[in-house]
């Protein structure tokens, strides 16, 4: 009797744990839906901003070529490359660029640079820095981001690209100074990466 009360309780205990673990996935599954829709529209939205809608005639989002993970561009994981078409041409492509070193963790950029290696644009897509400090990187924040626009490698010149405080010409914020600093030498890093490698850019 004993026995049979044991092995009912046991049973109830196990369905229990089942429905609880049915549970927990199907709310994961969810939230990782929302989380996976909300970063496309992050992205879609910082995609729109530095290439402009109007500019090309593809649908950029689905317009991708794989990118390896990848050191020059800090990147620890397989990512993907957009790229923006006018007649069949690729005139553009837009990339992922982490800096691992800011201030308080990695910074998360999207950049996009023309066929000539020209900067169209640059997006902050993540950061963790302090707010009212390193935050003014983020476009919402600041235009700080958007002078890189029309910039690539040797313009400025290589020494250039640097804070004013170091001598460069980017402006630095007042009173925080290393997170312009390191996201400047990201791109800077990423714009040598694609001079030396712009197939992996610009090839079908
Ligand atoms: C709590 C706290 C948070 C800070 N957050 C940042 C930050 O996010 N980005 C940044 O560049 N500096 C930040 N700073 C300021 C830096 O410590 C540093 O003083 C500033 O960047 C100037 O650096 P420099 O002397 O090398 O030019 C922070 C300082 C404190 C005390």
């Amino acid at each position: 009797m004993k026995a049979k009360v044991i092995s009912r309780s046991g049973l109830l205990l196990g369905l229990a744990g089942v429905i609880v673990i049915g549970l927990v996935t199907l709310v994961y599954h969810f939230t990782y839906d929302d989380i996976e829709r909300s970063e496309y529209q992050a992205l879609l939205l910082a995609l729109n901003s530095i290439i402009p809608e109007d500019s090309h005639d593809n649908d950029i989002v689905n317009d991708t070529r794989d990118l390896p993970a990848n050191k020059e561009l800090g990147l620890k994981k397989d990512s993907l490359i957009y790229r923006a078409r006018n007649n069949g041409e690729i005139f553009a492509a837009a990339f992922p660029v982490t800096a691992p070193d800011g201030y308080n963790g990695p910074i998360k950029l999207l950049l996009a640079i023309d066929r000539q290696g020209r900067i169209l644009g640059v997006r902050v897509v993540s950061h963790l820095e302090t707010p009212g400090l390193g935050d003014r990187i983020e476009s919402r924040r600041s235009n700080w981001v958007d002078q890189f626009r029309g910039k690539s490698i040797d313009n400025p010149s290589r020494d250039d690209w640097k804070v004013k405080k170091d001598g460069g010409v980017f402006d630095q914020f007042t009173g925080a100074t290393i997170t312009p600093r390191i996201v400047i030498k990201a791109i800077h890093k990423a714009l040598m990466y694609a001079e030396a490698q712009p197939g992996v850019f610009f090839d079908e």
